[in-house]
């Protein structure tokens, strides 16, 4: 499995031991989460606290925008050397040329459902994505209950892309624990990001070990 700890759920008073963890840890990229308030009801950080995050990490930063007009933010993200750019389908108007602007910068495209958006409305883009996050929570907060017909989602997606032959890993967000953990892991999921689950626990290190079990 693939694991992506979510900084959300970081402890913002101490970002540089944080980072250190994670530097330390088995978590294959950093899940980082940018809100604008608009978008969703929440803002939580944006380029000055983004840049120095990526200074000081060693692991692939996997960037998920839930922002209006996540074009704007581009080729901002593509010099910071960010590895996975991911936007909304509910905030693109023109996916198609969001996925190829992301491609033509560099880094590699996904995009996120929310929790009421169906996978079908994926149809269309599929073959040019490199990831689908399929959120497990309505986006905007950490810390929330999992959504349960999300497993079903997970189903939906693995088909459409078994059968478009699309190279598209699929990544879920929210809720994700000891209990869904395993269940997504059986469904089909290749990435987990997790936030309360490694950074609310005494030994985050250990948490991400299990995950990666999985
Ligand atoms: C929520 C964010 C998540 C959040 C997940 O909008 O996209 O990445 O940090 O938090 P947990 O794992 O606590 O549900
Ligand atoms: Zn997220």
């Amino acid at each position: 499995m693939i694991v992506s700890p979510s900084f959300l759920a970081a402890n913002f008073g101490h970002v540089a031991r944080e980072i250190e963890m994670i530097n330390e840890s088995e978590a294959d990229w950093l899940h980082l989460d940018i809100m604008d308030g608009v978008f969703v009801p929440n803002i939580s950080f944006g380029f000055p606290v983004l840049e120095a995050i990526a200074k000081r990490t060693q692991k692939p930063l996997d960037v998920h925008l839930m922002t209006v007009n996540p074009e704007k933010y581009i080729s901002r993200l593509a010099k910071l050397e960010v590895a996975i750019a991911n936007v909304h389908y509910e905030a693109c108007p023109h996916l198609n040329r969001v996925i190829s602007e992301i491609h033509e910068s560099g880094m590699n495209a996904a995009v996120t459902l929310n929790p009421s958006t169906p996978v079908c409305m994926l149809e269309d883009v599929i073959q040019d994505l490199d990831m689908v996050l399929l959120m497990t929570v309505n986006p905007g907060f950490g810390g929330q209950k999992f959504i349960e017909h999300s497993i079903d989602k997970v189903k939906a997606l693995k088909e459409l892309i078994n059968r478009t032959g699309s190279k598209a890993l699929i990544q879920v967000d929210g809720g994700v624990n000891a209990e869904t953990a395993p269940r997504l892991a059986e469904a089909g999921v290749d990435v987990l990001v997790a936030g309360s689950f490694i950074f609310d626990n005494r030994y985050p290190k250990a948490r991400i070990r299990d995950l990666k079990a999985l």
